[in-house]
């Protein structure tokens, strides 16, 4: 097989990760999309096994066998809730799995004895330096949403200095190691100073940036695997790197943009080291002000009779698990002549596409799915909104109140509709921490218990209607 066919080959695998990329920007054309992109990463995993120099094949099938069934393993228990978690050790280990493969070569040039071309030793410096920073950054993001360390923001004092000391420390071993590359004490002060810049950088963000964060490391991943493509010479590496590494980036711009927030204060701004302390009265509720909640009886004819009825999903239906149930009712509704819409907002639930991703599983027509552009200008001819779980992304302080962390994030107008019916267990904040206005407001009532629960409840309701 000539050089020229195996490149042709890479190149073929790299269209077709484009071409896949592209496929997953839709619900109904993201299956063939995957489905593409993979067969696209099998050529590449053909094309390098067969007609490059590997090192041997025993142990590449242990790999892929122990691979397999750790990721078949991951695939089938996690629950779709700890999906973030999940996201962000896969991307801590191409991370790491990158790191390791540019160490590998660094110590083959070393035992060769003839030095590092600059082009490698950059190469090298920058997988090494990356790809840890990624492994052991997403190891904390890890922890913080399983819950193994704390998910508040860590801060201690002089932590951006110490930051930027590590930072620039680690970048100058690793100026000085491409330079003169003979020193492999030198090389290990790299590998720690990443480890470390990586835990230390992630821990200062609170657990509700977390998306965000993977979302960045995801890129990083990418990143390295491009610069470890430039080491081994794959253009395989290098394009697929590549294009994680940009669509990481432009994720991570979308989920800022939506929160209304910058990158910079997503890193830095430590968001969720104190949460907003609310709830004198009982279950979380403030002393002084009054919600009004009603029966499953009551919401169950208010929904029968609407022309309009918008859901609003937030994180409280991926916990309640309520998504089948949800599209049984919506179903029951359409029966009866009533027109149902899904709002969905960018960063509802803990990761892109949540909702999304919910509410597919349960068979919901994507042609329902309204994005927060297209489904504001309706509320106001909505009867009824009905907010299943969902919080920040409902709170109307976003659009007044200058105290508020909240405050600039677009948020969806369920409060412009006729009634709104909101859905939770009991009046304790969401993610970010802050007591949602929407709760006490004249046209709101609450239907507290489990949105799972509730949905049963509403659906023998209107059963008897
Ligand atoms: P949240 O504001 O987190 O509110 C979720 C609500 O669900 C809670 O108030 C909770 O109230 C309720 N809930 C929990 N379990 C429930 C159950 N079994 N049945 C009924 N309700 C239940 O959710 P949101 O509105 O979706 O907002 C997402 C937040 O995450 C935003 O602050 C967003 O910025 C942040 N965030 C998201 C992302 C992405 S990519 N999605 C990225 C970064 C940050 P009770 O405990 O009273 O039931």
């Amino acid at each position: 097989m000539t050089a020229a066919l195996i490149k042709l080959l890479y190149l073929l695998a790299a269209v077709m990760f484009i071409l896949g990329l592209k496929r997953l920007s839709s619900p109904a054309t993201a299956r063939s999309g995957n489905t593409m992109a993979s067969v696209g990463m099998l050529i590449a995993i053909v094309v390098t096994l067969v007609f490059q120099e590997i090192v041997g094949w025993r142990e590449i099938l242990i790999g892929m066998i122990v691979g397999s069934v750790v990721g078949g393993v991951f695939a089938r228990t996690v629950k779709m809730t700890g999906m973030p978690q999940m996201v962000a050790l896969l991307n801590g280990f191409g991370g790491g799995a990158s790191a390791l493969v540019a160490s590998a070569e660094y110590y083959r040039y070393l035992e060769a004895g003839q030095g590092v071309p600059l082009n490698f030793g950059i190469a090298i410096q920058l997988s090494v330096v990356i790809g840890t920073l990624t492994f052991t950054g997403s190891l904390v993001a890890f922890g913080k949403l399983q819950e193994l360390v704390t998910g508040k923001a860590v801060t201690y004092p002089l932590q951006k200095i110490l930051n930027a000391l590590l930072l620039i420390g680690t970048l100058g071993l690793a100026v000085w190691l491409v330079i003169d590359p003979s020193n492999p004490v030198a090389f290990a002060g790299v590998i720690l100073g990443a480890a470390l810049l990586g835990v230390t950088s992630v821990i200062p963000i609170g657990g509700a940036d977390m998306p965000v964060v993977i979302s960045l490391l995801n890129s990083y991943s990418g990143l390295a695997a491009a610069m470890t493509g430039f080491v081994i010479n794959n253009e395989g590496l290098i394009i697929g790197g590549a294009l994680v590494g940009a669509a990481g980036l432009i994720l991570t711009n979308i989920m800022c943009r939506a929160m209304n927030r910058s990158l910079a204060n997503v890193l830095f701004g430590a968001f969720g080291a104190t949460v907003q302390e609310i709830g004198g009265g009982p279950e979380g509720a403030p002393g002084d002000q009054t919600v009004r909640s009603l029966t499953h009886e009551d919401a169950a004819t208010m929904l029968a009779y609407a022309r309009q009825v918008v859901f609003t999903p937030g994180y409280g239906l991926a916990v309640a698990q309520a998504q089948h149930e949800v599209r049984e009712l919506a179903d029951m509704l359409q029966e009866r002549g009533v027109q149902v819409k899904y709002a969905i907002h960018p960063v509802a639930g803990r990761m892109p596409g949540h909702m999304n991703v919910l509410l597919a599983e349960a068979d919901v027509p994507y042609d329902q799915l309204y994005d927060m552009e297209q489904i504001n200008p309706e509320f106001p001819q909505t009867d009824v909104s009905v907010v299943i779980g969902a919080n920040d992304v409902v709170n109307p302080v976003a659009r007044h109140d200058k105290s508020s962390p909240l405050y600039g994030m677009p948020i969806l107008d369920v409060d412009k509709a006729a009634h709104c019916i909101v859905m939770k267990r009991s009046m304790r904040p969401g993610f970010a921490g802050v007591d949602n206005e929407l709760f006490y407001q004249e046209k709101t009532s609450m239907l507290f218990g489990d949105a799972k629960d509730s949905f049963k409840k509403l659906i023998e309701e209107v059963r008897q209607l």
